[in-house]
């Protein structure tokens, strides 16, 4: 039995990295970014997250879309937290959508969603956050996500990064290389180039931080609750930790006139 047993776990263990490599996991470099919202107190910067939505307006939106993410959520608090006036001129002035009603194009409202992707083969990048969670790590384990709460926005912050200049043309494509896409070659340009986009307030705006910065952004996007999430979280070990004391207590008080005695 033992045996038995103990070939199953070694064959299982075998199969590890095998299966990893197929994740793509193997060959990709991510970096560990330090976001805001990591760790179990994290919050998303607010300031960040308007920045993100910025880059994604002026940059990534001419491509790809987030039909997924309602356009009223930018208004949500713990998240981008425009304020309802602003949501509402940013729907106007950014998206038209197509209303069947009127048969026309129209101003898109706090209601409807981002648009869909521009271009066919961009994806949509509603959940890519999430998507690209696991699956990194040493042999695609996703242990960094475990000990060093590196997810989807450190994947796609090191996509954005990982550009190391060459290209190469295959069946009329043109590949760049990416130090952290699976397979090492993409088929999206190096969309951000230091200066490109202007924020109000002066902030940073080399392709680094700028990839921070949506890279946030998009993980707010897949993840608008997190802050919900772990506040809840929180609350409910406080209240099992109690719980466990009083029950201990209970326990304790209960068995009480049994102890010290001999089983008879
Ligand atoms: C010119 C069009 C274009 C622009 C602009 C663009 N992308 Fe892409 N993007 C693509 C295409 C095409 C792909 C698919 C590439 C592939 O699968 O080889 C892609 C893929 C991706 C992926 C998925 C990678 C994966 O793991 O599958 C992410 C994430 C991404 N883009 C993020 C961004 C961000 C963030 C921006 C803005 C800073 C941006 N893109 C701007 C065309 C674009």
């Amino acid at each position: 039995m033992f045996k038995k047993l103990a070939t199953g776990a070694a064959f299982a263990l075998a199969l590890i990295p095998a299966a990893s490599f197929a994740a793509g996991g193997g060959d990709q470099h991510i970096e560990d970014f330090d976001f805001s919202f990591e760790g179990p107190f994290g919050a998303y910067d607010q300031n960040q997250l308007q920045r993100g939505l910025q880059i994604y307006t002026e940059v990534c939106s001419a491509c790809h879309g987030m039909k997924l993410v309602p356009l009223r959520t930018l208004g949500d608090p713990g998240g981008v937290g425009l304020p309802d006036d602003q949501v509402r001129a940013y729907a106007a002035d950014t998206f038209t959508v197509y209303d069947p009603e009127l048969d026309d194009d129209r101003p898109a409202k706090p209601t409807d969603h981002f648009p869909g992707s521009a271009l066919e083969n961009a994806p949509d990048l509603s959940l890519m956050a999430k998507a690209r969670a696991g699956f990194h790590g040493p042999y695609g384990l996703g242990i960094n996500q475990l000990v060093k709460g590196m997810g989807g926005a450190e994947y796609i912050a090191s996509l954005l990064t990982g550009y190391t200049g060459e290209e190469k043309e295959e069946a009329g494509t043109t590949y760049y290389e990416n130090t952290a896409f699976p397979g090492g070659w993409i088929a999206m340009a190096p969309p951000l180039s230091d200066e490109q986009v202007e924020f109000i307030d002066g902030h940073a705006n080399d392709v680094h931080h700028m990839s921070e910065d949506v890279s946030a952004f998009l993980m707010w996007a897949a993840e608008p609750k997190m802050m919900a999430r772990k506040q809840a979280g929180f609350a409910g070990v406080i209240f099992l930790a109690i719980l466990s004391v009083l029950l201990y207590l209970t326990n304790k008080r209960l068995w009480a006139p049994h102890k010290g005695k001999k089983a008879s």
